[in-house]
């Protein structure tokens, strides 16, 4: 596990599926917003399909729309069913700060054995108390919450230690990328995962004095001949 894509377009998903350099891809109603999404929970479940079935083995994970307590497990249950590697996205409390989400969060994981990631988080301590509750993955939104003033670095640090020291089992994503940089400053951080646009993917292989020496190899052959 290291990097997994944060989008629902399909042409993104199997170019980097092929180069066999993502683990994993992950969505959020957002995103499927802006690329265009379509259709209801039919047009939803049959692009996420799609999806699944191009990263399998690795996982695709789904948020619910709904923050009801049974609507979450209700949608949970239902979207889990279309593919054996989707995981179910749930944000860590509701948009008012409601607390259901982390004992659906706990009776998914635990009773249905339905694997969750938490997302929305914004600190260690929330991502702590998601791993506590038994989620699989923990998303903690490293671009916003360095957009607050906060060090998201310092954060990932504190998290993998407490998952660690206490042997939870959740592994950490770190989403909401804003550059380049983040990737690998996550990584060595700690995360297990760093979630990107593509853009971001061709933005760490492609440099600039590479494209100049490549140049260079391939004039330099055809001087020669060869
Ligand atoms: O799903 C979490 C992540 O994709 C959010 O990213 O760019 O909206 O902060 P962003």
């Amino acid at each position: 596990m290291a990097i997994y894509l944060d989008t629902s377009n399909i042409d993104e998903i199997r170019k980097y599926t092929k180069m066999g350099i993502i683990s994993g891809v992950t969505t959020n109603p957002t995103i499927l917003h802006k690329e265009g999404a379509s259709g209801g929970m039919k047009g939803l479940k049959e692009k996420m399909l799609e999806v699944a079935r191009i990263v399998a083995p690795h996982p695709l994970s789904v948020e619910v729309t709904t923050n009801h307590r049974e609507g979450m497990i209700a949608q949970a249950k239902e979207i889990a069913g279309w593919a054996k590697n989707i995981v179910i996205k749930i944000t860590v409390h509701g948009p008012n700060g409601e607390l259901d989400n982390m004992s659906v969060i706990h009776e998914l994981e635990t009773k249905h054995d339905i694997r969750i990631n938490v997302t929305a988080m914004m600190s260690a301590q929330q991502c702590f108390l998601a791993a506590l509750a038994g989620a699989s993955y923990v998303s903690l939104l490293g671009g916003r919450v360095n957009n607050m003033g906060y060090n998201s670095i310092e954060e990932v640090k504190k998290l993998r230690y407490l998952l660690d020291r206490y042997q939870l089992k959740a592994k950490i994503i770190l989403a909401s990328t804003r550059e380049i940089l983040n990737v690998i400053e996550w990584l060595c951080a700690g995360a297990d995962i760093v979630t990107v646009a593509p853009n971001f993917i061709e933005g760490m292989i492609v440099h600039p004095y590479t494209k100049e020496t490549v140049q260079m190899f391939l004039a330099d052959a055809a001087k020669a001949g060869h």
